[in-house]
């Protein structure tokens, strides 16, 4: 007679779509999965073959996979108690929730069974309420701090100007030039704040030609980037006009070209491009060959404050998303440590 108890079918236990099961067993200190099966597997970016046969770091980087060997060391050590054998992991941009269970023979384990459920809905959702919990309040902070400050500094610049305009004496006059150009820059800081406390009111629209709205911020940064030695080359293949708010889109353009300056150390070189794209929307992409980013950076760089820079405020890339989003357009960036980024700007013709 047949014994049917061992035959588990996988197919039932699982939700197909959104899950895989699958199994190890430990070959001479080696851990090989000897099966796996589910569709999840495909959005993660793999096939059962990539990973039958294989052990972690044949198919996971060398840090993955040593931190997933330690988990499997203690669940094959029969591990029960305080851990239950259950992880969380994220791959390719998907967050899933492992559990692992040991197959006893007698008092020996002879195979790990394993369930991996995605769980990435449920993880951004929980990402995007604590972004947005952050943002309101950055919000209240802003409006509160940017409006008592602008007042006292719109009057410290315009004195400053006249000084400037009145004084003879060459050392004082570049003193004071340095003076009026650093305290616009406080404006502008002053401005993000603004912004970040009442985003849509701010917004003006006219009708704007792109490719003189991008050469204009290139010029403005002129000096900085001969004193940094960044070339930019600049494909505009033919005279877009948009509806936006010109300065908004400026500081985009700004915010972005400033970040992919910061980035680049060796290839010096950032490639701006702007064109219609097919669905008659506005394509600006900006490429850096600079120090781009790992994964798990990159899920951050929208966040309030989040900078990997010591003088960096962390606003640029939130600020420049929340322009974007209030031209019902939208922002995709692209990036590989070590080799560059890209960064997508999708723009409505008209609003
Ligand atoms: N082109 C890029 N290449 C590599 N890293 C980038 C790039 N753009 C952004 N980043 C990363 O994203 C982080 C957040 O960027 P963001 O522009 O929001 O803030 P910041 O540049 O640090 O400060 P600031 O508020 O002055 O812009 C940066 O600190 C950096 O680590
Ligand atoms: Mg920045």
């Amino acid at each position: 007679m047949n014994t049917v108890t061992n035959v588990v079918n996988y197919r039932d236990l699982l939700p197909r779509k959104n899950g895989f099961v699958f199994k190890v067993v430990k070959k001479e200190d080696t851990f090989i999965h000897t099966f796996i099966e589910g569709e999840f597997l495909q959005k993660l970016g793999f096939s059962p073959d990539d990973i039958i046969g294989k052990e972690l770091k044949e198919f996971l980087s060398e840090e993955v996979a040593a931190q997933k060997l330690v988990i499997y060391e203690k669940v094959w050590g029969g591990a029960h108690g305080s851990y239950d054998g259950s992880y969380e992991g994220k791959l390719n941009g998907h967050y899933y929730l492992t559990s692992l269970s040991p197959k006893f023979a007698g008092k020996e384990v002879i195979e790990i069974t394993g369930t991996a459920i995605d769980v990435t809905e449920k993880r951004k959702k929980e990402i995007n309420g604590q972004i947005l919990e952050k943002l309101s309040l950055v919000g209240q902070l802003a409006a509160g701090v940017a409006h008592e400050i602008r007042n006292p500094l719109t009057s410290i610049i315009g004195f400053t100007q006249m000084l400037q305009e009145s004084i003879e004496n060459e050392d004082k006059e570049r003193y004071l030039g340095i003076i009026v150009s650093e305290l616009e820059r406080i404006n502008l800081i002053v401005d993000d704040f603004m912004f970040l406390a009442k985003p849509k009111e701010y917004i003006e629209i006219t009708e704007n030609c792109m490719n003189e709205l991008v050469h204009s911020v290139i010029h403005s940064m002129k000096q900085e980037l001969e004193q940094k030695n960044i070339t930019i080359h600049s494909t505009l293949t033919s005279q877009i006009t948009a509806m936006c708010d010109a300065q908004q889109i400026k500081q985009v353009l700004l915010h972005l070209i400033q970040n992919a300056i910061e980035s680049s150390e060796k290839d010096k070189t950032i490639y701006i491009t702007l064109k219609k794209t097919h669905e008659n929307q506005l394509l600006l992409t900006i490429i850096d060959k600079g120090c781009g980013l790992t994964e798990e950076r990159q899920d951050r760089l929208f966040e309030p404050y989040y900078s990997t820079k010591e003088k960096g405020t962390g606003l640029g890339l939130m600020l420049t998303k929340q322009i974007i989003e209030n031209h019902n357009g939208k922002i995709i960036l692209n990036s590989t440590a070590g080799k560059g980024t890209t960064v997508e700007v999708y723009l409505p013709l008209s609003v």
